[in-house]
């Protein structure tokens, strides 16, 4: 179990549809299987994907959640390997989510959302006036310490590939589920790190933005 769970204090899922309580344990969240197959065809997605800042409140069903986090950085084969390419075969980045109701780390393998916060740090995830207007915003956190070797710039340029290739199989998830979204990097790094409670060695790469559009934009 991830040691930086708060049992004590778990955040509520805040979504429209709560998965069945008999798959809920303790400071674990157990997400539907996502949709791995059909959906918009590639080239079509490629053509919808952009940048938006104007979200409505509408809420993502846990159905939506679990294929946006698997498109994002999900498993994809028996080996354990996902859907995004990573640095030197090494996972640095994790992904966390923060909702209304708390913030959860994805936890890809047993393809489920472990509590981590029960605050709704959403405001703190960006500088832009849109901060905290959507449901959910995704921050990829670097493990500085599982790049041993390497200089803090190559830490963090290498981290940010890693996380960029998981924001752009966001865009395009969001393009095909008629979602928007944007990648951020106007962080107060600094007071999301500090938001997030991580440990000295894990540092925030971006954050990215995920919501229905606001009717008429
Ligand atoms: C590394 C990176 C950082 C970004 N940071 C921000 C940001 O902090 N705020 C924002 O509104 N958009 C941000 N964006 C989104 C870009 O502004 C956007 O992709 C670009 O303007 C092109 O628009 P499009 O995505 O709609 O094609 C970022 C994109 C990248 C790749």
């Amino acid at each position: 179990m991830n040691p930086t769970l708060r049992a004590a204090s778990q955040p509520k899922l805040s979504l429209a549809a709560r998965p069945k309580r008999s798959r809920a344990r303790e400071g674990l969240l157990a997400l539907p299987p996502p949709r791995v197959r059909g959906g918009m065809p590639l080239y079509s997605a490629l053509a919808q994907r952009r940048s938006t800042r104007e979200f409505s409140d509408r809420p993502l069903t846990p159905q939506v959640l679990s294929t946006l986090l698997w498109a994002a950085y999900g498993v994809n084969r028996d080996s354990g390997e996902r859907t995004a390419p990573y640095w030197r075969h090494v996972m640095v980045i994790e992904v966390y989510v923060a909702m209304a109701d708390g913030v959860w780390l994805f936890e890809p393998q047993g393809r489920m959302l472990i509590a981590h916060l029960p605050n709704d740090i959403r405001v703190a995830t960006g500088t832009q006036e849109f901060a905290g207007t959507a449901p959910l915003d995704l921050i990829y956190v670097a493990h500085g310490e599982r790049m041993s070797g390497l200089s803090l710039v190559e830490r963090r340029l290498y981290a940010s590939v890693d996380a960029a290739f998981i924001g752009q199989n966001v865009y395009l998830c969001c393009a095909a589920e008629g979602l928007g979204t944007v990648f951020r990097g106007a962080i107060d790094y600094r007071a999301l790190t500090r938001a997030l409670q991580l440990p000295r060695e894990q540092f925030v790469t971006f954050a990215q933005t995920v919501g229905y559009p606001r009717e008429g934009t």
